[in-house]
């Protein structure tokens, strides 16, 4: 059985919910998840699953949520090598870095050797169940 992860940072809540329906569609197709805020995370933790989940929303300049910047350093020294990580975020169009929380997860990713899969997702303010849908069945395929 794949042991899922999914890694949220958030400060108003919207990344939150995002993975918790990640959740929610991951559990109702069987898959073991655990879910947790990047606040209370070890990248040690990450050892443990198959399957990584990483979702960070996007502040100031296409920054990366502040409770995941420490957590990112981390990733660059961890070796993540025969694991499989998925990227998910939210943000805003009418900002100019659009997402850009998500190109910085999906660059440390590459430095650990885990195997990116799916095209990363990145939500426009709200989620699109039919989107969610999508990505879900593409990163567990
Ligand atoms: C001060 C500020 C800066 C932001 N900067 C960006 C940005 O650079 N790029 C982007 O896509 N969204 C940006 N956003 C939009 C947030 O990512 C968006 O509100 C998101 O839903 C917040 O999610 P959270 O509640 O999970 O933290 C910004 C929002 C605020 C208030």
């Amino acid at each position: 059985m794949c042991k899922t992860i999914i890694i949220y940072g958030s400060t108003t809540g919207n990344c939150e919910s995002i993975a918790s329906a990640i959740e929610k569609n991951l559990k109702s197709k069987g898959l073991q998840t655990t879910l947790k805020n990047v606040a209370n995370t070890s990248v040690n933790e990450l050892f443990d699953y198959d399957l990584i989940l990483l979702g960070s929303s996007t502040w100031g300049d296409g920054g990366l949520q502040d409770d995941f910047i420490e957590f990112d350093k981390s990733l660059s020294s961890t070796n993540l090598s025969n694991k499989k990580v998925a990227i998910f975020g939210v943000g805003n169009t009418g900002w100019p870095n659009f997402c850009g929380s998500v190109d910085t997860l999906e660059t440390s990713i590459q430095t650990t050797g885990a195997i990116l899969v799916g095209k990363s997702l990145r939500v426009d303010v709200d989620l699109d169940r039919n989107e969610l849908e999508e990505w879900v069945e593409q990163i567990i395929s």
